[in-house]
């Protein structure tokens, strides 16, 4: 059975999902959603890249879109809205978003009813991943099982991110900002809560009670310029962000789920990059592995940031066809079976960085 797909904007992420749902057999694009002016009207191939014309314009016109009756939305704007989430799922299309989304769990119990309501109205599923959260979370559950006892878990994104164009998700996890700056601790935790969320799905998957969940974050200042092309991280700023969501069962830190980011040549983190996602179980026995996001000998691009964004794209929209099977409500990674990947085909489109618009 063919499903048809919209793709919601066509950013870092959504370009590669874009891509990915024009390459597979399984899956028929019927709508690209534009955010920004500039992108309506434009061929859905023009903005990820795709060799031939499909015939599918980018609109910023939610009824139109719905008009096309999808079975699913790939939902991956800057940032997610409960309006337009709850537009899409009572008009019965499924969703997969990267959208600071796992459990649904940071939403206010107000937002969060008024998306149940809208998937029971319209018999339709929200599910989020990506890749941290999300392929880390899966990876740390599957860890588990080969735990007799597990006595807490730590996933930590170890990375250099200054190719992660997105200044705006850049400011608001501190970097380029006087470290000093009152409130920034918490703007940071707000920002990052969908880690928390992350922190919980694991607590429970293990079969924790969590009572509690922490924030703790650690800025190291840069020590000399960076001009990273779409944003600047000036000497004496945040150049480096460490910090972890804990969830905790009484005294017990169960899980902990966080990012040891810098940006910029000049910054030395608390604890030495990994260039990857460190994922740790400690328990009976302990298990550790890192995921590694590599090049495949065709890579063609410049530098290596377009992997990442493939690999934050692809657990969302590789889930299309197990969201749009699954019951109607909120489903989370502990719900689902594993999600695969796709055979390459014998031609595909070949990916090319997309002119800026
Ligand atoms: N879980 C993970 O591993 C992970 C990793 C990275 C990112 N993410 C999340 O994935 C989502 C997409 O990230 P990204 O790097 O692709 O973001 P991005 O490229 O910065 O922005 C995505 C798109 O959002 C639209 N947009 C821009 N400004 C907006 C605004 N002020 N309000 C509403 N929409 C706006 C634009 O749509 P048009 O293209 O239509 O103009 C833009 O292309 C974000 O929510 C991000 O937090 C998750």
């Amino acid at each position: 059975m063919t499903l048809r797909v919209v793709q919601w904007t066509t950013g870092n992420i959504g370009r590669r999902s874009l891509h990915a749902v024009l390459s597979r057999d399984d899956l028929e694009l019927v709508g690209v959603y534009a955010h920004g002016a500039d992108k309506v009207g434009r061929d859905a191939a023009e903005l990820c890249g795709w060799p031939e014309p499909t015939g599918v314009l980018a609109t910023n016109d939610v009824a139109e879109l719905l008009r096309a009756e999808p079975d699913a939305c790939c939902y991956n704007p800057l940032w997610p809205d409960v309006d337009e989430l709850v537009t899409l799922l009572e008009a019965g299309v499924n969703v997969c978003t990267s959208a600071a989304w796992i459990t649904g769990g940071k939403q206010t119990e107000r937002d969060r009813r008024r998306i149940q309501e809208a998937c029971e109205r319209g018999r339709s599923t929200i599910f989020g991943s990506g890749a941290h959260p999300g392929m880390t979370n899966l990876v740390g559950m599957v860890l588990t099982g080969a735990c007799e006892r597990v006595d807490s878990m730590v996933i930590t994104e170890s990375v250099d991110c200054s190719t992660y164009e997105s200044a705006e998700t850049q400011r608001a996890m501190g970097f380029g900002r006087d470290p000093d700056t009152a409130g920034l601790a918490e703007s940071v935790r707000r920002e990052s809560e969908v880690f928390a969320e992350s922190a919980v799905l694991l607590a429970q998957a293990i079969g924790a009670v969590v009572d509690r969940v922490t924030f703790d974050v650690e800025f190291t200042a840069a020590t000399g310029d960076s001009d990273l092309g779409f944003m600047t991280i000036p000497a004496g700023t945040v150049g480096g962000v460490m910090g972890h969501h804990r969830a905790w069962a009484g005294e017990q830190n169960v899980v902990s789920v966080g990012f040891n980011w810098i940006m910029g040549a000049h910054t030395v983190p608390p604890k030495p990059l990994q260039h990857g996602h460190v994922i740790q179980v400690f328990g009976l026995p302990n298990m550790r592995t890192v995921l590694h996001c590599l090049p495949p000998a065709d890579w063609d691009e410049p530098g290596f940031m377009g992997l990442g964004m493939v690999y934050t794209a692809m657990p969302v929209t590789n889930a299309v066809p197990y969201v749009v099977a699954a019951p109607p409500g909120i489903v989370t990674l502990a719900d689902l079976p594993p999600i695969t990947g796709r055979v390459a085909r014998p031609v595909s489109g070949r990916l090319r960085p997309t002119p800026a618009p």
